[in-house]
């Protein structure tokens, strides 16, 4: 099949190219590179330097590439991920996240492309209170990041119906880790996630770390996410990109592992490696006490099961981190 990565040079659309590629496929990459780099990007893959917000150079990428052949589908990874930047900047995540995704489905109506492959997010749940999300369970994010994303769900649901298109939507849960070949993995100035923190501060490429809150509702009083390591979640994008190109029904689907880890938990696994030296810092704004996948609906529509552990996760990012960190 012949696919379009938007965002195909960041932290997770290269994995998706690399599990694409490893599978056959005819990949195009367009990305802005304002958080991935190009060296992140399989060389079979053809690679266009375009913003997902210009339409104008969209249409132009997609022009150019129709005539070598028609895309079966396209994947879009470009968006901006951070909660507490979206807390602080809200409009820039609605103008890359909303804006950006109906310039690409303007792209796609125009172009007759059928199907898209979204990734949205956990944080479309809220707050929840349930032990684990299912795909039905009630969308009230409580963050700008998460609101985006329900409603670039929400326009892709109604842009599908009207000119009789397919989605498959991934909910992604807490992705992390690094691909076994240590080549690709989450390489960023400031980040803020959770697991290349402790890692991080656990090679001593930060002095220490601070945990976000322990009073919440939880047994250890830290927040409770459910990890799932990217490579697993890259190859779901095969497997979904399969599911509606082969005429099967749209879906919304959960990637995660139906475990979770409280952040104490994720410090204590860090610290069977190396110490990591922390302390407790008030909570921060936008975070929901617990959020776990349901991940049944992956397994019964498309045999995805995750084969990776919070350990792989943790290893892996570690030993990325000591290739490509320490000097
Ligand atoms: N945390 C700390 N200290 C840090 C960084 C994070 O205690 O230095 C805590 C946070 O407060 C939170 C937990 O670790 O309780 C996880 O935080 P992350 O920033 O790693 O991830 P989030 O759960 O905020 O968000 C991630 C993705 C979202 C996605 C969400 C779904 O960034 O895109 O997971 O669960 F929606």
């Amino acid at each position: 099949m012949k696919v379009c990565v938007i965002g195909g040079a960041g932290y997770i659309g290269s994995h998706a190219v690399l599990e694409l590629v490893k599978d056959g496929h005819d990949v195009v990459v367009i990305d802005n590179l304002s958080t991935g780099t190009m060296d992140a990007v399989d060389e079979k893959a053809r690679f266009y330097l375009g913003d997902i917000t210009d339409e104008i150079k969209l249409r132009e990428i997609f022009t150019e590439e129709t005539k070598l052949g028609h895309f079966d589908a396209v994947m879009h990874f470009a968006a901006k991920i951070v909660v507490p930047e979206s807390v602080s900047h809200p409009l820039e995540y609605y103008h890359n996240n909303v804006e950006g995704v109906r310039i690409m489905l303007k792209t796609m109506v125009n172009q007759g492309i059928k199907n898209v492959i979204f990734s949205s997010t956990a944080a479309v749940y809220g707050d929840v209170k349930k032990d684990v999300c299912t795909e039905e369970d009630e969308l009230k994010p409580i963050n700008p990041y998460g609101e985006s994303k329900l409603a670039s769900e929400r326009m892709i649901h109604w842009v599908a119906q009207a000119y009789d298109m397919n989605y498959c939507i991934f909910r992604y849960f807490n992705v992390a880790g690094a691909h076994e070949s240590l080549k690709i993995g989450l390489k960023r100035d400031n980040l803020t996630h959770i697991i290349p923190i402790t890692v991080q501060t656990a090679l001593k490429l930060r002095d220490s770390m601070v945990v976000f809150g322990d009073d919440y509702l939880t047994p250890d009083g830290t927040c409770i996410r459910d990890y799932i390591h990217v490579a697993d979640l890259a190859f779901a994008h095969v497997l979904g990109m399969k599911y509606i190109v082969n005429g099967n029904k749209s879906a919304t689907i959960n990637l995660g592992s139906s475990t979770g880890y409280s952040v104490k938990q994720v410090i204590d696994e860090v610290s069977l490696h190396l110490p990591v030296n922390f302390s407790i810092g008030p909570r921060r704004p936008g975070d929901p006490a617990k959020l776990i996948a349901s991940s049944d609906r992956a397994k019964e529509l498309l045999g995805w099961i995750p084969k990776r552990t919070l350990k792989d996760i943790i290893l892996t990012d570690l030993n990325f981190r000591r290739k490509h960190e320490i000097r």
